[in-house]
């Protein structure tokens, strides 16, 4: 009897490992993650041919996928590289082949910043963010000890989470990173995540040309000073069609455009209250394992099939009107949607990036056949 698994290799990539993977999607072994290659496809082609039509820099931010494949994928389609948000992440995917790696997050600690250098020999092209003296004087004493020059960018206080703030102190920082002799300034970057998930076009417009404003005036305040600065990148999904028309930014970095998630989808359009600009292509096949009532079905995905994060459930696809809850950490609940025992259903996941962190395959499907299994090799990197 021939076996219903086939083995095969993921194409062209040197991360590719030889996997058993079922055939069809309808054979997947369920809780399973999937990417529609149609979609994730258009949804990249779109972003890509936005930002060379808008003169800008592509640099997508692999935090949502945390697969090599996908990141080389984003190289094809023209970026020039990828972001990472913490070092181990950026190692992983060096390690598939991404290339022009931006690491959005200071790295701090002797031990990292030694890792930090094996990467920067490996991709001497790779980026480190700083935001205080101290942390770009350590990566200027590694870099000595190494023979080598790091790569460093200034990560602007914009909002929220991480940075030095903008104008005066930015340029301090930019002051005394010129002075180091084995590091290099690339630029600066400006993450400003409250604007991106800001409902509603009008006032995420508003919102991202003011956080933005502090960050385009550092960048000319610091070639005023002699310090040349031809970099500047920041970005999202949500604002992919608002940074282009900020004089001054150079480079996007958005992530979440190439799944996309209910998250996302709430954050309304120009002329609509939902965000469709881009496709969503990820979803989680959960099979119903229990029916203890009529009109109560219990799936095999509960909170370590999808991330909760954002206080809700996610959505049976194309079944809005469905209730869908958690019933633990195995089990996921349906209300009254006449699902029965054996059946799969497909779901639309809450949050992206965190749903991704939970699983160790992404299967790349297209129509009823599965075309890859993508290991995700920087999940759980979050050192
Ligand atoms: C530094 C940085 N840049 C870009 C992004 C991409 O954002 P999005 O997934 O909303 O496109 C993120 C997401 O958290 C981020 O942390």
């Amino acid at each position: 009897m021939t076996s219903r698994r086939v083995f095969f290799l993921t194409p062209g990539l040197a991360t590719a490992t030889l996997r058993a993977v079922p055939k069809r999607r309808e054979d997947l072994p369920t809780p399973a993650l999937i990417v529609e290659l149609d979609k994730l496809e258009a949804n990249l082609a779109k972003m890509a041919g936005h930002l060379k039509a808008s003169g800008l820099a592509f640099r997508p931010h692999a935090k949502t996928h945390k697969t090599p494949e996908i990141a080389v994928m984003c190289q094809k389609a023209g970026a020039v590289g990828n972001c990472a948000a913490k070092l181990s992440e950026a190692a992983a995917l060096a390690e598939g082949g991404a290339t022009g790696l931006l690491v959005t997050t200071a790295v701090i600690g002797r031990n990292k910043i030694l890792e930090g250098i094996q990467l920067a020999k490996k991709r001497p092209e790779t980026i480190f963010c700083v935001d205080q003296n101290q942390n770009a004087s350590d990566w200027d004493a590694a870099a000595r000890a190494a023979g080598i020059r790091v790569n460093l960018a200034l990560d602007l206080w914009v909002g929220r989470r991480t940075g030095i703030e903008c104008g005066q102190p930015a340029l301090e920082l930019a002051r005394h990173v010129s002075r180091l002799k084995n590091v290099r300034l690339q630029g600066l970057q400006a993450y400003s995540g409250p604007s991106s998930h800001r409902r509603g076009f009008e006032a995420r417009a508003a919102a991202t040309k003011e956080a933005m404003a502090g960050a385009v005036e550092t960048r000319h305040l610091l070639e005023r000073d002699g310090i040349p600065c031809s970099w500047l990148s920041g970005g999202s999904t949500g604002t992919w069609n608002i940074d282009p028309q900020i004089k001054g930014i150079t480079e996007l970095q958005p992530g979440s455009f190439l799944f996309m998630d209910i998250d996302y989808r709430r954050i309304g359009a120009a002329g609509s209250e939902e965000f469709h600009d881009f496709q969503q292509s990820l979803f989680v096949i959960c099979t119903v394992v229990s029916q203890p009532k009529p009109d109560l079905a219990i799936t095999d995905g509960g909170y370590k099939a999808f991330a909760a994060d954002r206080g809700y459930g996610p959505e049976l696809r194309g079944r809005a009107d469905v209730k869908v809850g958690f019933g633990g950490d195995e089990h996921g609940s349906l209300a009254a949607s006449g699902a029965k025992v054996g059946d799969r259903l497909e779901f639309v996941v809450p949050h992206c990036d965190p749903t991704v962190n939970l699983y160790d395959t992404l299967y790349a499907v297209r129509g009823d056949f599965v075309e890859a299994a993508w290991r995700i090799s920087a999940r759980g990197r979050s050192q």
